[in-house]
């Protein structure tokens, strides 16, 4: 864990094809050998385009410990697998309907069905993410474009376990396929993000939260903003009041659970790393506005 932190103007270069104005300054971790999850995630974009070869012994043998010892938080039940096309003769298909190319190593999200289970393993998958990341490996989650029936024929499912999520893993290629120049670079949606103003609030959802209002809370709300999310919905909203965060999301079908796990991830995983203390907790009958679904708070 880095104990030092520098202070760092949010340069323009991070957050290339991102909209929001460039006016944040974040702390980022400084010295040590390995890059903190903060650096992970300014650095990470979905790859949908990989060197089209296997990753090598050693990198698989760190992703393998690194994905074993992991455990999914709330006390669900999750599990990641690393699944690879490693030679000609051994060659098995993962399909990606042409979404993606080029890559021959997949991690793939398993969890038990169970409350909270969807957004807990999507907590665990995105520290995977970022662990990659951090590896200079490219990564993209999956939520449609792979075949469910592929990948199915290479994990094991117990009873209640549910294959709800892959990305492929590897090294990203310089040229970009079909998807990547044609849908995601021509129409920006795919990644820029909403403004801190859009997202965040301070006591009631009236009232946009500003830098300055956030205090120790800007970097990891900063965090929370450049989560990827399905369709680049980012439909999760914080809500600012007595130093607690509360934590809501706008429902859509299928991936809005998803997307707050990762978001939670970013948030949790940035106040560990600059020291700001605090845990999850469900408060019960907490305020409801609609269409805003309240999840959880920070306090
Ligand atoms: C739950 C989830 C499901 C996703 N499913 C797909 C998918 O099926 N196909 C795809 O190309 N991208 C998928 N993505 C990637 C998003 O489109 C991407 O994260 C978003 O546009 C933001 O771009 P960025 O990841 O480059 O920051 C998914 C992302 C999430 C979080």
């Amino acid at each position: 864990m880095r104990t030092s932190f520098g202070f760092l103007k949010f340069q323009k270069s991070l957050r290339k094809g991102l909209d929001a104005p460039a006016t944040v300054a974040i702390f980022v971790g400084k010295g040590g050998n390995s890059p903190t999850m903060i650096e992970a995630i300014q650095k990470r974009r979905s790859v949908r385009t990989y060197m089209g070869k296997p990753l090598d012994d050693e990198t698989l043998a760190q992703i393998k410990q690194y994905i074993r010892q992991l455990q999914a938080p709330f006390g669900i039940q999750a599990r990641i697998e690393l699944l690879g096309i490693h030679s000609e003769e051994k060659r098995i298909k993962l399909g990606t309907y042409g979404w993606i190319q080029g890559a021959y190593d997949y991690l793939a999200l398993v969890y038990e069905e169970a409350p909270f289970a969807e957004t807990a393993a999507a907590y665990m998958f995105e520290q995977a993410v970022l662990f990659c990341t951090n590896l200079g490996l490219g990564t993209c989650w999956l939520g449609s474009s792979f075949s469910r029936n592929d990948f199915k024929k290479h994990i094991q499912l117990g009873e209640n376990e549910k294959l709800r999520i892959v990305s492929p893993v590897g090294h990203a290629s310089d040229k970009k396929n079909f998807i990547e120049k044609h849908i995601v670079k021509a129409d920006k949606k795919h990644v820029s993000r909403k403004p801190f103003g859009e997202l965040f609030f301070h006591k009631n959802f009236d009232n946009p939260l500003t830098e300055t209002q956030a205090g120790h809370f800007l970097t990891p709300l900063e965090m929370v903003r450049l989560a990827p999310s399905a369709n680049n919905k980012q439909e999760w909203r914080v809500l600012l009041e007595n130093n607690m965060l509360h934590f809501y999301k706008k429902p859509y079908p299928a991936f809005d659970t998803i997307d707050m796990g990762i978001a939670l991830c970013h948030f949790e995983l940035s106040c560990k790393e600059l020291g700001i203390e605090g845990n999850f907790k469900i408060l019960k009958d907490f305020y409801v506005r609609e269409p805003m679904e309240y999840v959880i708070s920070w306090v």
